[in-house]
This record gives C-alpha cells, sequence and structure tokens, in this order.
C-alpha cells in the first residue's frame, strides 16, 4: 500500500512517500481503506519521538491518529461494522506506527462509528480526535449547563473550534480566546465575544464581561495560558485541560475543580459524536486540505503553532 512514512524521529522533512507492507489486522480490530485522514499536534509528537521513552514504535512509522473511508477487512472476533460501509475515528494503539497516512490503516472496532448520512468522508475524518477532546471537556468534566459562561482557550485551534461549538449547543455563552485575526471565525463558530491573547490581559478582559469570573473555562494551550485561568473563573468554577494538569496551586486555593485528561474513544463516545455530526452542532472546519503526499507541509503548519481549524490530508477521494 501507499503511505507517508518516517524511518526515524526528527523534524517534518523525515516523510517519505513509498510503498508498504499492509498494516497487520488484530481479532478486534477492521482494515479502513482511508480516503482522508485529519492531521493533529500529537502526530508531530510522535514525529518527533516525544513518545518514544513511553510506547512501542513500529518503522517505517505511518503516523496518523484519526481518518475516514470504507471497511475493508474484518478481524476474527467480528465488528458490527461491514465491509465496504463508511467509518471515521480514532486509529490509536498500544504502540506508534500504523497510522492513517496510508491507504490502508487498522482501528480497534469500539473507536469506529459509522458515517451518519449527509457527512461527508472528508469532515468525518477530522473530528475524532480533536471533537471527541472537545466533547469529552465541555459536556463530561466540565458538565456545561445552559446559560453557564465559559471561557476557551485556543478557540480557534483543532480541539478549541470543537469545544467552542459543544458549548454553545449546550446553551452556554462562550468567551474565545483567540489571536484577533481568528475572531470573526470564532463567532462564526458561535461565541458571544473574542479576546485577543496577544494584545489584552486575558483575565482583565473576561473580568470586563464577567465580574464575579466564569464558571467554567476549557484549556487547549496549557503553560502560563492555563495557570492565569484561575483568575478567569469564579471561585469553585470548573475547569478542564487538555494539556497537562495544573502547575500552580491558584486552582486548589479559588476551591476550583480542575481536571487534565487524555482523550480515549469508547463507543458510548463514538456514537455521541456522531450524532453531533448528524445534527450540525458539529461541523470541523477545515481550512486546509492537503493531498497525502505534502504530509510534511501540514507538519510544518502544525508546528508553527497558528492552525485555524483542522488540517486534512486527502488521500483517496475517487468514491
Ligand atoms: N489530552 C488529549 O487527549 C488531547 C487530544 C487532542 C489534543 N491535545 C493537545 O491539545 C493541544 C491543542 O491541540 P489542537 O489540536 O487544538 O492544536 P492546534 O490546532 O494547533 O491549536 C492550537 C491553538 O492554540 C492557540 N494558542 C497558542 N497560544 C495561545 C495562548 N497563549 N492563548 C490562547 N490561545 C493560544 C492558537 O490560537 P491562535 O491561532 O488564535 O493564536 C491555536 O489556534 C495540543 O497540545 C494537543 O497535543 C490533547
Amino acid at each position: 500500500m501507499r503511505a507517508m512514512v518516517c524511518d526515524d524521529f526528527g523534524g517534518p522533512d523525515r516523510f517519505d512517500e513509498r510503498e508498504v507492507e499492509r498494516p497487520p489486522l488484530g481479532p478486534n480490530s477492521v482494515l479502513v481503506r482511508l480516503t482522508h485522514a485529519g492531521v493533529n499536534p500529537g502526530d508531530s509528537r510522535i514525529r518527533q519521538g516525544q513518545f518514544a521513552p513511553r510506547a512501542r514504535h513500529h518503522f517505517p512509522l505511518v503516523l496518523g491518529l484519526e481518518g475516514a473511508g470504507f471497511v475493508e477487512e474484518i478481524g476474527v472476533s467480528g465488528s458490527p461494522f461491514k465491509p465496504g460501509q463508511a467509518v471515521f475515528g480514532f486509529f490509536l494503539h498500544d504502540y506508534a506506527g500504523d497510522g492513517t497516512y496510508a491507504e490502508l490503516a487498522p482501528a480497534r472496532s469500539t473507536q469506529l462509528a459509522a458515517v451518519p448520512p449527509g457527512v461527508s468522508l472528508r469532515d468525518a475524518a477530522a473530528v475524532a480526535c480533536a471533537g471527541g477532546t472537545a466533547m469529552v471537556l465541555v459536556e463530561e468534566l466540565l458538565e456545561v449547563q445552559p446559560g453557564d459562561t465559559v471561557v476557551v482557550l485556543g478557540a480557534a485551534g483543532g480541539v478549541g473550534h470543537f469545544a467552542v461549538q459543544v458549548a454553545v449547543a449546550l446553551g452556554a455563552e462562550v468567551i474565545a480566546v483567540a489571536r484577533a485575526s481568528n475572531h470573526d471565525f470564532v463567532r462564526e463558530l458561535g461565541a458571544a465575544h473574542a479576546v485577543d491573547y496577544r494584545t489584552d490581559n486575558v483575565a482583565e478582559a473576561v473580568a470586563r464581561l464577567v465580574p464575579d469570573g466564569v464558571d467554567a473555562a476549557v484549556d487547549t494551550v496549557g503553560g502560563e495560558a492555563q495557570s492565569q485561568l484561575s483568575g478567569v473563573v469564579r471561585q469553585g468554577g470548573r475547569v478542564a485541560s487538555c494539556v497537562h494538569a495544573p502547575t500552580t496551586d491558584d486552582f486548589r486555593v479559588r476551591d476550583q475543580h480542575f481536571q487534565y485528561r487524555f482523550f480515549e474513544a469508547t463507543p458510548a463516545r463514538m456514537v455521541r459524536l456522531s450524532e453531533h455530526l448528524a445534527s450540525g452542532h458539529v461541523r470541523p472546519r477545515i481550512t486546509r486540505e492537503l493531498p497525502l503526499s505534502q504530509a510534511a507541509e501540514a507538519h510544518r503548519a502544525i508546528d508553527a503553532g497558528a492552525v485555524r481549524g483542522k488540517i486534512v490530508l486527502r488521500i483517496d477521494d475517487s468514491r
């Protein structure tokens, strides 16, 4: 099969497009013939070798945590999916190297869902990782309710632009934190207000809008931006991060409930994600679509850290 592979860890220049062997198919897995793959910062971290101390890596390394396509083959234990069915999902294994930057990739059946009618494979390919993460942060960890005020850090990015949409769908008033050139974008997603973290002090700007502090905040940025959220959220409020656990005591001191979570795809979450896609509550904004052969260009954009919405790699859109 054709794939973009890396023979060792390093920069985006490591990608090489070539024919490689079909990936192995586990008993509870299905092999998916991909039409599109979503690109995530996690792919870049794997490319750089950041997970090498924690997980096995199979070389040549095929990156890619999410994608969509058609079921090609089913593992020996069976699957709720049928050959030829259009599916999307999360392609995470207990090792790295059989990802979605290829014509074929294996996925555990529990991490896939059927592509809802009316949703394109291109859109479905870009939703599992960042969209699933945003859904867990907003719905499960923050338990956002109608009327809540919610700050989203990194609101124009992959996870952030989904988090804005999920919170708005739940009836929250969203304050999006993003660079000024992304403010029209986040308002179009449904944010009521936008704050520019590059020219404004975020805590002061939010206090002008909600003097007692917001009910909840989503962190997709980490570092100092995360620490400042303690001054943005009200006493007793909630914070959820997909980047790292808190590095300051301030959240505990202000009686704020902070949760950090690594996303795991479960059948229930995949069903909910496909319901959000089907209802139109969540729609990935794909701002760049590149052929698979330009994976290096996609990674240069991800590494620069200013992606708006999602980048998708086109593998085969002939069907
Ligand atoms: N825990 C998990 O399971 C999980 C899952 C998915 C992602 N993640 C992690 O979550 C993070 C975000 O992922 P992503 O896909 O959303 O990345 P992304 O698409 O690259 O988005 C990053 C966003 O961060 C914004 N940003 C940078 N510095 C900022 C600051 N100081 N204040 C506010 N916004 C700032 C940028 O906004 P502007 O362009 O407006 O400047 C950009 O839109 C990554 O670290 C990723 O590894 C974790």
